[in-house]
């Protein structure tokens, strides 16, 4: 090896010690005399210092030299006298002997120190370079400490890891495919998978019985800060199995996470029926860092001429603690806030209940204080309380009331990123009704099984069958989703029936799957978590960007790559695509 020891690791213990080091110069001073560098590598920084007053071999080599040098010195290990107490080598110096530069670099165009002076597109174009920081590299350390976590405690398990196919067929998990033009078959595509959810299934069939894999999963959808086109799942399937036991199992396998990566102990996780999260957060994914439930107000509020509140379906609100001190410009702004077209409430009616014990609404027109006396008793407001209510269609309305909730929970600092909330949400329905398409679309995927109890509603309530899936979510985000599945033809006809699909396209799409049902299929059932998005929650990140090594913008793009590209002709020709020319 062409060093010693690595730049993270020299300390006290290793005065006197001749050795040698190789790495990057981060910095680099001259105080005449005497020249200190910083090089560092992937373990840390140490302080190096030349002597290039008497030294002339040392003094040339020094001038030399310049940001992201990659060289190789030795020397001796130094107490030094001015310590930094900041980093594990803060109390040591190398006293350079000899410096060899292994490879000269070009100024790098940003900042490469924690704090950089690189902006966004910058750094995405460099991000070979961004990568050499100590915040971005930690968060790929973090994903591999999980990864190496994740493999123990499965296989601990019995799981199996097995390699399924990326050169695939359409599995329809909601999104859009990317596809892959075959050369050998002109005119046919593969699909990328956007989960192995049917080769996992094929897998029970063949009597694997547990199986993982962290795997590239890939969907062409818009994208957001927790969503990039290529991602990561931690994907299990498991036979003779109940619903309960995959609970466990993934609730064990986060536990686990949570205690050797981070030595949090995380408890058992509460549970919530799908409806619940509805009526109480309006989202299927709530952040229970924080209370802030809704209050239905239809009893307490309508048939007292407010025509707003007399016409919606559903008035509800919540309760923004110690808040009744918000200005009336303030209670403005959050109204203009929630009336962006990405939330699209027309209003928003408030009451403060004040320190001095009175009760003052936004229609005190409609309401004498007698009657908001009963609103506070419902929001169980306090002196100092500030209700804020909104009207409408029932979905539509717990929709926006979660916008403003989550907002509200942001501005009074009870989303900590160090406080960690789990969630496990049960019983989703099995169908979702589309109204573009006007039809129904299978909420989770069309494996999911109904609960026995509601399968005779598939013909006369299809939007009220529940299934056996649940999504496990952390901080608000959906970390993971699963379900029992279908493992019987005739269900599975059943279910493609209800989809819409024709008996023969549901055999010529899953026809595979459907034949492979007919040889013994066990009952099975299973999860995916998105690693990434676990990982951006353990490095306290709102983006999934920083915790994946090459990720895309939010056009998808790489943009350090330069791709996607066009390609040439003849490759075009050679796949037998037609050019638009
Ligand atoms: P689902 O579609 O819920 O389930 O995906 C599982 C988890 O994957 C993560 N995820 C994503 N992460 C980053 N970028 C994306 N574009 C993205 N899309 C999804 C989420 C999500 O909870 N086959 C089923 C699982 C099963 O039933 O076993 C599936 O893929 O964290």
């Amino acid at each position: 090896m062409l060093r010693t020891h690595t730049c993270g690791e020299l300390n006290i213990s290793n005065l006197g010690q001749s050795v040698t080091l190789c790495g990057w110069v981060q910095k680099s001073r001259d105080l005449g005399g005497t020249t200190f560098i910083d090089v560092r590598d992937r373990y840390g920084l140490t302080q190096l210092v030349l002597n290039t007053d008497t030294d002339a071999t040392l003094r040339e080599k020094s001038r030399e030299l310049g940001r992201e040098f990659v060289i190789k010195v030795t020397g001796k290990v130094l107490e030094r006298s001015n310590k930094n107490t900041k980093i594990p080598t803060g109390e040591i110096e190398i006293a350079v002997e000899d410096i060899e530069i292994l490879n000269a670099a070009k100024l790098p165009p940003f900042l490469i120190e924690d704090e950089t002076d690189g902006g966004e597109e910058l750094r995405a174009k460099y991000r070979y370079l961004d990568l050499r920081r100590a915040p971005i590299r930690n968060n790929l350390v973090l994903r591999h400490k999980m990864a190496q976590e994740i493999r123990k405690y499965l296989d601990g398990l019995d799981f199996i890891e097995v390699e399924t196919p990326v050169l695939i067929k359409s599995t329809p998990e909601g999104a859009r495919d990317f596809v892959v033009p075959s050369r050998m078959n002109p005119g046919e595509f593969y699909a990328l998978p956007q989960s192995p959810q049917t080769f996992k299934q094929l897998l029970m069939v063949s009597g694997f019985d547990r199986y993982f894999q962290i795997v590239k999963c890939f969907r062409d959808e818009d994208l957001r800060a927790d969503r990039q086109p290529e991602f990561t799942q931690i994907d299990c399937e498991l036979s003779f199995i109940t619903q309960e036991d995959i609970l466990n199992i993934f609730e064990g396998l986060t536990q686990h996470l949570f205690k050797t990566v981070k030595g949090i102990d995380l408890g058992t996780f509460p549970r919530m029926q799908y409806v619940d999260a509805a009526r109480l957060y309006g989202s299927d994914k709530p952040d229970i860092r924080f209370g802030m439930e809704f209050v239905e107000l239809n009893d307490v509020v309508k048939g007292k001429g407010f025509s707003i509140f007399d016409n919606a379906e559903l008035v509800v609100g919540i309760n923004a603690k110690g808040c009744a001190n918000y200005t009336r410009k303030q209670i403005d702004e959050l109204t203009e806030w929630l009336k962006r077209p990405q939330i699209g409430v027309t209003g928003m009616i408030y009451c403060r209940y004040n320190e001095d014990s009175t009760l003052k609404s936004s229609v005190d027109k409609f309401y004498s204080e007698d009657e908001l006396t009963n609103w506070a008793a419902a929001f169980n407001a306090e002196k100092g309380d500030l209700m804020l209510i909104l009207a409408g269609q029932t979905d539509k309305v717990r929709k926006q009331l979660n916008e403003l909730r989550l907002e509200m929970g942001t501005r009074l600092g009870l989303r900590d990123k160090n406080k960690f909330a789990p969630l496990w949400v049960l019983d989703f329905p099995l169908l979702e009704w589309d109204e573009e398409s006007e039809r129904y679309h299978a909420m989770h995927h069309p494996f999911t099984s109904p609960k026995p109890e509601d399968i005779a509603l598939l013909d006369t309530d299809p939007g009220a069958v529940r299934a056996n899936a649940y999504d496990l979510v952390i901080n608000g985000t959906e970390v993971g989703g699963g379900s029992i599945r279908i493992h019987d033809r005739a269900m599975q006809s059943l279910m493609f029936k209800h989809l819409g699909f024709s008996p023969e396209e549901a055999q010529k799409q899953f026809g595979f799957l459907m034949d492979a049902f007919e040889y013994g299929a066990p009952p099975h059932g299973g999860l995916a978590l998105g690693f990434d998005r676990l990982v951006s929650i353990f490095a306290g990140l709102d983006s999934i960007r920083d915790v994946i090594a090459f990720p895309k913008n939010n056009s998808g793009r790489d943009v350090m790559i330069d791709s996607p590209s066009t390609i040439a002709d003849a490759q075009m020709t050679e796949l037998k695509i037609k050019t638009t020319v």
